[in-house]
Order: C-alpha cells, then sequence, then structure tokens
C-alpha cells in the first residue's frame, strides 16, 4: 500500500499521517522530517537542505530522490508506506511512479484554503525531540512548551516565520500543484476537503483510501 499525502504547506499532512501510520501499520517517510533530523545532527545533507528550506524553496530533486529511494529500500517499507511532503515537483512525481510499477499508488489531497494555511503554519509549534506538531490554539501540548509524547521542548519552526510561510506557499503554487495535475492525468487522486475539525478530516482520508 503506497500512499501519497499530498497538499499545501499547513495542510495538516504530518498531523494526519501520524494517526494513519498506526492505523495502517506502514512507515511514515516525510521528506521534511528527513531533512531536520539531518540539520539536527549536523550532516552534510542537513546544512545543504538548511540553505533551501530557510528560503521557502524545495530541496533539489536528485538530492531528495535520493533519500527517498534509499527510505523506500528499507525492509520495513516492503508493505507500502505513507509519503507525507514527497512528490513535490513534476520531476520527482515522474521518479515515484516510475518505481512504484504496478504496485499501485494512491494521492489524497488534502484542499485547505491558503488563509487558513497561514493561520495553521503562524500559530504551529513543533517538537525538537520527536517532531510531533501542536496549535497554540487549536492543539495546545498539556503543559505549555513541553511535548505530550516525549517530553521534549516545543518551539516554533524556523520557516515558519511570516515571511517564510509565505515563500512557501508561493513555491507550492508554482512547483507543486501541477503534480496534482499529474497524478489526476493518471486516475491516482481523490481530494479529501482538509478543513474542519483534525478527526473530521481522519474519517474522510480513512474513507478516501478505502
Ligand atoms: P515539510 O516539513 O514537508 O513542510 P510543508 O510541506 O511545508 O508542510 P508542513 O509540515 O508545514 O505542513 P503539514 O501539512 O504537515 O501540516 P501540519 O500537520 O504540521 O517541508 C519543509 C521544507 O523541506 C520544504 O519547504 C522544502 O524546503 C523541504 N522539502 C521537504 N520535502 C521536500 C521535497 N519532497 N522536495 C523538495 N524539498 C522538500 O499542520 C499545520 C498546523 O496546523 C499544526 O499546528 C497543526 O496542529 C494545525 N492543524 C492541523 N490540522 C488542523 C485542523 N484541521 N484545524 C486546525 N488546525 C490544524
Ligand atoms: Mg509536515
Ligand atoms: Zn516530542
Amino acid at each position: 500500500m503506497y500512499i501519497a499525502l499530498f497538499g499545501p504547506p499547513g495542510a495538516g499532512k504530518g498531523t494526519q499521517a501520524a494517526v494513519l501510520v498506526d492505523e495502517l501499520g506502514i512507515p511514515h517517510v516525510a521528506t521534511g522530517d528527513i531533512f531536520r533530523k539531518h540539520l539536527k545532527e549536523g550532516t552534510e545533507l542537513g546544512q545543504l537542505a538548511r540553505s533551501y528550506m530557510d528560503a521557502g524553496q524545495l530541496v533539489p530533486d536528485e538530492v531528495v530522490w535520493n533519500l527517498v529511494a534509499d527510505r523506500l529500500g528499507w525492509e520495513d517499507a516492503a508493505r507500502g508506506v505513507l509519503l507525507d511532503g514527497f512528490p513535490r515537483s513534476v520531476r520527482q512525481a515522474e521518479l515515484l511512479v516510475d518505481w512504484i510499477g504496478d504496485r499501485g499508488l494512491s494521492v489524497a489531497a488534502l484542499t485547505v484554503p491558503d488563509e487558513e494555511l497561514i493561520s495553521r503554519l503562524s500559530g504551529r509549534r513543533t517538537c525538537m525531540s520527536c517532531g510531533a506538531t501542536y496549535h497554540v490554539r487549536h492543539k495546545p501540548p498539556a503543559v505549555e512548551g513541553r511535548c505530550d509524547r516525549c517530553g521534549g521542548e516545543v518551539v516554533q519552526r524556523a520557516d515558519d516565520s511570516e515571511e517564510t510561510v509565505r515563500a512557501r506557499l508561493e513555491t507550492y503554487h508554482r512547483e507543486t500543484a501541477p503534480v496534482l495535475d499529474f497524478f489526476r492525468d493518471r486516475g491516482l487522486v481523490t481530494e479529501v476537503d482538509g478543513t474542519g475539525e483534525i478527526e473530521a478530516i481522519t474519517q474522510r482520508l480513512r474513507l478516501a483510501l478505502g
């Protein structure tokens, strides 16, 4: 079962993926999370990714694909994965579709208006240790500044500043939205309303993914 959870920055990909992978028993592969892990560990890949992430731009396709192709080869990925934040360019989508071949891919696309995305991202807080996400209004941690899941420090992501959020949205509309047409042409997309209660959206995704 190969699933791509698609949507603009702040659409709720990470929030929904965390619930769905538990239910489906497949790994959650989020390229942004992998880059942040490298950044935290101070690797060369982390340094490279940072220059793009801080500017709200896409990390080059070859760099991203090498990482994803490697991850798809791990033993735990044999029964499928839930991709979050990948693919984000038509080139990445072509590489993925070639790799998957006839194994079957479902794309669930969360739709959320831009104004709502900006409000979600500006209020988002992220655990520096495990990556869990919170929101100052919609989903605050039980103890302010502390992660419910691991007790780690909960802070604002560097690229959630207003200026970078706008750049990320522009990049999305210019480079990532065309990926949806690429998948639509192949009959792989189910669009899911990404607004409303988090639980209600999870239920819509369950139905969309069968
Ligand atoms: P990445 O980490 O993937 O960021 P993103 O796509 O911009 O998406 P986000 O993680 O910001 O949003 P999300 O959809 O996961 O929303 P969330 O669930 O957190 O990528 C970061 C960077 O890495 C990119 O800019 C790029 O540079 C690079 N990169 C990554 N992948 C790449 C690739 N494939 N190719 C090239 N470069 C790549 O929710 C957001 C907030 O809203 C949270 O606070 C949450 O609590 C809240 N919320 C969620 N649902 C609801 C709801 N229903 N109602 C109210 N609030 C809600
Ligand atoms: Mg995310
Ligand atoms: Zn945590």
